[in-house]
């Protein structure tokens, strides 16, 4: 059980399978393999042999996700390097196949990736289905998108409301740190969290779980995990970097920063509500999506985009229940989704410029104990 809940939360979290815990061991969490090639990293990668090191997990779970699998469909258990699975191997002729087609028709742009063809299952569908409903030919909606963007309010604007919402750019410029305590669900379980935010992008979440404490934080600039019985972690680059957003306690006020260009898309409805959409572009790219409501303001969800070798992988921030606290508004609900996975925090309880030692975002050198991190 609590092996299934630290799998679940590592899953979500701490972004590492946890097929890979008991082989990768020392290799990939107690030294820093930033600077390494996956192939001297890890023992048997062929294709995938250039890309840095800490960039192979998330390859590993774009091809999850696309393929609709868990690990072990490829993977032995506990001996990842292992060839003995036919999936595995034709996974590695994908690779090439994938990186082929790229090449000769789209100038190596990552256009076409395993979610193209497999989307979502192990078996690509060939035939076109017939559906319940018969399709819309895409000429008519796309030119309805082309329209509705030109209707839609610039960013700049969509952003200013969303500031006055929470209660103005001077309310939320004195903003330093914002404790907040609640519960999270995890595989149906009720599980307490703490989530510790400072300026400058730090951030500590504090899960108990029945044997010990799951932590993630981010120290503005790198990113770690750890949990019961496991090595310290560091989390990927890229995920380091896509998460930026969701760590940024004065996000509205940063959004220039955090992106290269920011820019209005075609507005989209979420559940019942109708919401303008910001685009947030690195050089020339979507990295994220923001979605803000109409009529209130508020941003209702992050849609951000990890790059990894095969494939960008999504993760989406909904933002609900906002309540009032000391003079400005959080949402004291928030449900984490990705392609294989969902966890809903609810908070009870929110606390803003509490004092924080920096160091509680540090990263351990071993295993950390509970009590100085807790928040
Ligand atoms: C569809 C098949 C497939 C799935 C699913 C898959 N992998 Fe892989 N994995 C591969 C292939 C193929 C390689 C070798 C890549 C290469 O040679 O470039 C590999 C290599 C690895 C390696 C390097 C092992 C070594 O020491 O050589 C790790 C670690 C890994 N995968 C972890 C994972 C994790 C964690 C998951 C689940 C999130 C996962 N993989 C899911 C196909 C898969
Ligand atoms: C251009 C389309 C296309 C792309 C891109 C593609 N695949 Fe496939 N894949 C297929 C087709 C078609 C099959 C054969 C399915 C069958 O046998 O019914 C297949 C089969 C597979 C299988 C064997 C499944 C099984 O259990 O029989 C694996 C594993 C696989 N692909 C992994 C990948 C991975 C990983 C990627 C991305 C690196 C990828 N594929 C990209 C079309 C594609």
């Amino acid at each position: 059980m609590h092996r299934e809940l630290v799998y679940r939360l590592s899953m979500v979290l701490a972004l590492v399978g946890s097929a890979a815990e008991s082989s990768l061991g020392q290799t990939a969490s107690t030294s820093p393999v930033k600077a390494k090639t996956a192939a001297e990293a890890y023992q048997n990668v062929q294709v995938l042999k250039d890309i840095p090191a800490d960039q192979l997990v998330p390859a590993m779970q774009f091809i999850t996700y696309s393929l609709g699998v868990e690990c072990s469909y490829c993977h032995v258990e506990g001996a990842l390097e292992k060839d003995e699975k036919k999936p595995k191997q034709t996974a590695r002729k994908m690779m090439q196949m994938m990186a082929g087609i790229n090449r000769d028709n789209f100038e190596s742009k990552q256009m076409v990736t395993c979610n193209s063809c497999h989307r979502g299952s192990p078996r690509p569908i060939s035939i076109p289905m017939i559906a319940d409903a018969p399709l819309i030919p895409v000429s008519e909606s796309a030119r309805g998108d082309e329209a509705s963007v030109a209707n839609a309010p610039p960013a700049e604007q969509i952003i200013e409301k969303y500031v006055d919402a929470l209660g103005g750019a001077a309310a939320l410029a004195k903003i330093s740190t914002r404790q907040v305590k609640g519960t999270i669900n995890v595989s149906g379980r009720n599980l307490p969290i703490e989530i510790l935010t400072k300026v400058g992008a730090k951030q500590l979440t504090v899960i108990h779980l029945p044997n010990g404490d799951s932590l993630t934080a981010y120290d503005g600039t790198s990113g770690w995990t750890a949990a019961p019985n496991r090595p310290v972690r560091d989390i990927p680059s890229v995920e380091v970097a896509s998460a930026q957003p969701e760590v940024d306690l004065r996000l509205p006020l940063d959004m220039k920063q955090l992106f290269s260009e920011i820019k209005p898309l075609a507005p989209e409805t979420i559940g019942n509500r109708q919401t303008y959409v910001v685009a947030g572009m690195n050089s020339g790219e979507l990295a994220a999506k923001f979605y803000f409501d109409k009529d209130t303001g508020y941003l209702l969800r992050i849609l951000r985009y990890t790059k990894s070798p095969l494939g960008r992988n999504p993760t989406q921030i909904d933002y609900a229940d906002y309540r009032s606290q000391d003079g400005l508004k959080i949402p004291f609900q928030l449900t984490i989704a990705r392609p294989n996975s969902r966890l809903i925090v609810q908070i009870e309880d929110a606390k803003f410029n509490v004092p924080v030692d920096d160091a509680k975002f540090t990263r351990p050198a071993s295993e950390p104990t509970p009590d100085r991190h807790s928040p």
